[in-house]
């Protein structure tokens, strides 16, 4: 029967670093199997940004259906650098490498977080004929708030 952690003190040590990890851009180096844009960063994008950078709203000027849309980027330029996620805004706002993070009002979770790391380092790519650039219409409706590491 040990009691050495607490629940609240381990509570606490566990926010703190959640949020480190969030602070400083997630930095601690990962393995990168290569992400499909179809099957791992759509996914990630419909739930947690396509309501305010999609059909209906364009915060900030900015539209995340398609790469195409984030080479062009909204108000402050580009949102991704192809191979280079630490100069992608997109990667800095979820990283809370820069401010105001994102999403904005939402959540997105650590793993979230690297697979799009990991696709913005693999140069943004979209391999194969069954990769499409463009998200479905008709999927942008929801936006999860389920829990994530980084709020
Ligand atoms: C609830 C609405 C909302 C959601 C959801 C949301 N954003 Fe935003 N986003 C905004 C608003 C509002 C701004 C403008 C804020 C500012 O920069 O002052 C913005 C700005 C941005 C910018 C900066 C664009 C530019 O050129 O200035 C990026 C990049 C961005 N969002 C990425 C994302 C990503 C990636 C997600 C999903 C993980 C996301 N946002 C989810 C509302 C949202």
């Amino acid at each position: 029967m040990s009691n050495s952690l607490p629940g609240l003190r381990g509570g606490a040590v566990m926010s703190v670093a959640a949020w480190s990890l969030c602070a400083t851009g997630v930095a601690v180096s990962q393995s990168s199997a290569p992400v499909s844009f179809t099957k791992d960063v759509i996914p990630i994008l419909k739930e947690r940004c396509l309501a305010c950078h999609g059909e209906s709203q364009r915060q900030a000027g900015l539209d995340l259906r398609t790469r195409d849309a984030m080479l062009k980027g909204g108000d402050n330029g580009p949102a991704i650098v192809p191979g280079d996620a630490i100069e992608s805004r997109l990667y800095r706002r979820i990283s809370g490498l820069e401010a105001p993070v994102m999403p904005m009002d939402g959540e997105i979770s650590e793993s979230e977080i690297l697979t799009i790391r990991d696709w913005i380092n693999q140069g943004a790519a979209i391999r194969g004929a069954q990769e499409t650039a463009t998200v479905d219409a008709d999927l942008l409706q929801y936006v999860s708030r389920r829990e994530g590491s980084c709020v």
